[in-house]
């Protein structure tokens, strides 16, 4: 069971091709070859094309934060896996809550991109986690074992270790509160058990990172937590100093 972790920056809507080619600029400097973790960035669509070619030849990989899943066809606006691929993503973000809350995306959604992007031969990151209403509700679980099952469904175990699962309790993202790490280990255990029940033993080998106010200074607790495999970074990742240094503490 060896799992490498994956470090990721989520830039959201933020920064244009000029600011997207210099935060990669900063970050390729120092971690062009960063061995032992894999670490990835995910620029706006209209950058991607930019920071692809900035990054070639270059240990660290590119991510978009969303995707289409029909390859082509009448369907004004969308971005497709199959374009991504095109484009050199290694991976694809699938059910970020921003895109579950504010875009009306369910899980049936959720599945049809995630499928959509390991048809092309990537790697989906499929976001999951509570809201404070349902913590307190004590419907974790629940909650995480109803998108799992819906966001996973129909996957084969030929593809289960591509897939990336993103714990991201919501009441975390971007407010500055993260989750105790008795909190992560506890939601991540719990994540581990329903995939090994999903796929079995290939369940050791999924990768499932942690998002929500990941910062340089909470970072090593939370990467040597149990079940942790790396994180997914907002806020953090739009300064190199900050994603360079969470992304060396996530080396094992
Ligand atoms: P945050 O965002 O690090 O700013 O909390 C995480 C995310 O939305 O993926």
């Amino acid at each position: 069971m060896a799992r490498t972790p994956l470090v990721v920056g989520n830039w959201k809507l933020h920064n244009g091709v000029a600011d997207s080619l210099a935060l990669a600029t900063e970050i390729k400097n120092q971690l062009f070859n960063i061995r032992r973790v894999e670490v990835a960035v995910a620029p706006v669509f209209t950058a991607l094309h930019a920071v692809g070619k900035r990054l070639e030849g270059t240990a660290l990989g590119l991510a978009a934060q969303d995707c289409f899943w029909e390859d082509n066809g009448a369907w004004t606006g969308e971005v497709s896996a199959a374009l991504l691929r095109d484009l050199g993503c290694a991976y694809v973000i699938v059910g970020h809550s921003e895109r579950r809350r504010y875009f009306g995306e369910l899980d049936a959604s959720v599945n049809l991109k995630a499928r959509a992007v390991l048809r092309h031969g990537m790697s989906p990151i499929m976001c999951i986690g509570e809201s404070e209403a349902e913590r307190d509700a004590g419907e974790t679980f629940g909650r995480l074992a109803a998108q799992l099952d819906g966001g996973l469904a129909e996957i084969p175990g030929s593809d289960a270790t591509r897939v990336v699962i993103a714990y991201e309790p919501i009441w975390a993202i971007g407010t500055g509160r993260t989750a105790s790490v008795g909190q992560v280990e506890e939601a991540h255990g719990f994540i581990r058990a329903r995939l090994r029940d999903r796929w079995g033993d290939l369940a050791d080998d999924i990768r499932i990172q942690y998002g929500g106010s990941v910062k340089p200074e909470n970072a090593q607790q939370l990467m040597v937590a149990a079940d942790v495999d790396g994180a997914l970074v907002g806020g953090a990742s739009l300064k190199p100093e900050s994603f360079i240094a969470i992304a060396r503490a996530a080396v094992p």
